[in-house]
This record gives structure tokens, C-alpha cells and sequence, in this order.
């Protein structure tokens, strides 16, 4: 199988169309069994549930091509057991998780040409989406729904690759109390895009959002959770209903322990303790470890001691460790690895 011709190294994080994509259709009760097609184009009703009451849902993840040239990817069951609940809290029909994991191999395996070669620091982004079709009017889930699997090729989120990051804490508020900040609809983050364009245009990479009832806890930003690292080398790590539970989270913090030895503990953190943090990164499928130099608090600087020229320490063996273990460099734990 041939590569694409592609200037891998260079790639940013944007849309190019690649080969295959999966469609499946959920009509009268039930999904279809669903087929990789060529087409990229959907077409539906101007009165589609998706178009008047923004019923979707998406995931996100990643394949790799490994040190031995296999290609895998990285624990896609717990994306589909994230997107049962996402539908589930939406009223959407689930699209049942070993179903998703089925599709999403298939998915890769059609654009194998796509993945990108081991050592180009590049990936092949998945975008797995569920979205209400059939006409709605009265608020009400819609009765048809379309599930979708495209593929991008990826380079790092941030411009300017593994640099530290200057965050802004924001006004707005991502998400309310028993909202759905923790599941993964559409809805929460189009209501971001106004905070990261205002943020943007001030000179930040990034928003910090707090919860939004007392305005006094850090949950996380736009797309990507918080881990704080302490003085004496502890992560910590907000615990809140409220943020999506990020899956590059959870297997860092497996990572701190079993592979580096650190303690990690996952709590409520208060904004007024952040000052008090020895490193600050940004962690999630896009994101990776995004490690954060400073964060302005209304004026506030809270620089961490890491500093802006150069990642933390600790943030840089967890991201090390991690992209070792996707990269089938170090063995991972069990599960984690799905090869293709
Ligand atoms: N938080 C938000 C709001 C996100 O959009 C994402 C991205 O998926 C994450 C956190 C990180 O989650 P994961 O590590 O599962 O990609
Ligand atoms: C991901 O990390 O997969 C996300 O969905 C985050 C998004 C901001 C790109």
C-alpha cells in the first residue's frame, strides 16, 4: 500500500478529504448495517433535527502507524462507550459500542493510505459523529438519524507544536451545573466559539473555564481537560461533572502511576490554588499534552515555574510516555492497543 503524497511533517490540524468514509442510517428503530462509501457529501431535510436543535454528538480519536510499521489505534471502545452516553442524554438511538469500535477499524483499514508514517509526529484523525435527520419542528428528537465515520490527517493542535501555552480565565461560562459539559454534543461547543475568537483576538491560545455555579473551581477548556503538576511531583487533576471525562486524561493518569511512579489524585481545584502548581498541561485526543506557561486571571498573571521557553518537566515525560505506548514503542497496558 502506497502513502499519500503528503508533506507529513508540516501537516496542521485541519479537513482534508480522504478516501472512505462510514455512513450507517437508524430508520423505523433500528441501524442499518452500514458501508464505507466514497461520498462526503450529506443531504438532508432544511428541517433536519441536527438544523433546528443542534442534535448531535461526535467523538474523536486517533491512528498511528507504530515503530514496526503496523497501524493501530488507541482504546476506540471507551469512544464508544462515551458516545452511547452522549446519545443517551441527547435522546438519540445508541449506536451500541462494540458496533462503533467494528466501524471504526473498518474506517481506518479503508484509508490506510492516509495514516501517517511513524516518525512524522503526524496522525490520522477519526471524527465519529451521530446527527438527528428526519425533520423536527416541535421540540422533540427527531425519528432518523444518520451515524458517520470521516478521517483527516493531523499534525499538533496548537500552532507551533509542543510550546507553552498563555491561557486566558474566561467570562463565559462552557458549561451549567447538570448540563452536558460531560458528554460530547455539538451544542457545547458552539456555545465556546465566541469565548476563542474573543480570546484569540486578545492574544490567547486557550480559555480556562470555571464551573459555572460559584465560578471559583477550574474545569477545562474549549477541548482538552487540565492536569496541574505540584512541587513535589504530584498530578493533580479537577474532578468535575461537568467536564467531559477525557480519555487521554484517564490513561495519564494509569500512566503517572504505573509507568512514572507519581501520585495522582483527582479532586475539586480551586482557581486560587493554581498559583501554587510547579506545571499546567492541556491533555486530550487533539491536544496530547499541551503544556500551559501562563494563565491571566483578569489581569492576574499566574506564571508557572516551567516558564514559557521551555514544556515542564513532568508534563514532558507523561506526553513521552503516552506517545511511546501509541507509537508501540513501550508495551501498553492491555486493551489499549487495537491494531489494524
Ligand atoms: N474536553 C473537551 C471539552 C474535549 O472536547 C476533549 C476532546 O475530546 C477532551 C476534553 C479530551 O478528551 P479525549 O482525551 O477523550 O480526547
Ligand atoms: C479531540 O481532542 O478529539 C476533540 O474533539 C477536541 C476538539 C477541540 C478538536
Amino acid at each position: 500500500m502506497e502513502k499519500k503524497d503528503i508533506d507529513w511533517e508540516n501537516l496542521g490540524f485541519g479537513y482534508i478529504k480522504t478516501d472512505k468514509r462510514f455512513v450507517s442510517n437508524y430508520k423505523d428503530g433500528a441501524w442499518d448495517e452500514g458501508t464505507l462509501t466514497d461520498d462526503a457529501e450529506i443531504v438532508m431535510s432544511e428541517c433536519a433535527g441536527v438544523l433546528q436543535y443542534a442534535q448531535t454528538i461526535f467523538e474523536g480519536l486517533k491512528a498511528y502507524t507504530t515503530k514496526n510499521g503496523e497501524i493501530v489505534t488507541f482504546r476506540p471502545d471507551l469512544n464508544g462507550e462515551r458516545m452511547e452516553h452522549s446519545a443517551r442524554r441527547l435522546e438519540m438511538p445508541v449506536y451500541e459500542k462494540d458496533r462503533f469500535v467494528d466501524a471504526v477499524l473498518k474506517t481506518i483499514k479503508a484509508n490506510e493510505a492516509w495514516v501517517p508514517p511513524y516518525g512524522s509526529g503526524a496522525s490520522l484523525y477519526l471524527r465519529p459523529f451521530m446527527f438527528g435527520s428526519s425533520p423536527v419542528i416541535g421540540v422533540k428528537p427527531a425519528t432518523e438519524y444518520q451515524f458517520r465515520i470521516f478521517t483527516t490527517p493531523v499534525g499538533p493542535y496548537f500552532k507551533g507544536g509542543v510550546k507553552p501555552l498563555t491561557l486566558k480565565v474566561s467570562d463565559f461560562d462552557r458549561a451549567a451545573p447538570h448540563g452536558t459539559g460531560n458528554i460530547k454534543a455539538g451544542l457545547n461547543y458552539a456555545m465556546s466559539l465566541h469565548a476563542i475568537v474573543s480570546a484569540h483576538e486578545e492574544g490567547y491560545d486557550e480559555n480556562m473555564y470555571l464551573d459555572a455555579g460559584t465560578r471559583t473551581r477550574v474545569e477545562e477548556t474549549g477541548g482538552a481537560n487540565f492536569i496541574f503538576i505540584t512541587k513535589d511531583k504530584k498530578i493533580v487533576t479537577p474532578k468535575s461533572d461537568s467536564i467531559l471525562p477525557s480519555i487521554t486524561k484517564r490513561s495519564l493518569l494509569t500512566v503517572a502511576k504505573d509507568y512514572l511512579g507519581l501520585e495522582v489524585e483527582e479532586r475539586p481545584v480551586p482557581l486560587e490554588e493554581i498559583g501554587d502548581f510547579a506545571e499546567c498541561g492541556l491533555c486530550g485526543t487533539a491536544a496530547v499534552i499541551s503544556p500551559v506557561g501562563k494563565i491571566v486571571d483578569h489581569g492576574r498573571e499566574i506564571c508557572f515555574p516551567s516558564g514559557m521557553d521551555t514544556p515542564g518537566e513532568i508534563c514532558m515525560k507523561l506526553r513521552d510516555t503516552l506517545k511511546a505506548i501509541q507509537l508501540g514503542e513501550t508495551e501498553a497496558p492491555d486493551g489499549w492497543i487495537y491494531k489494524i
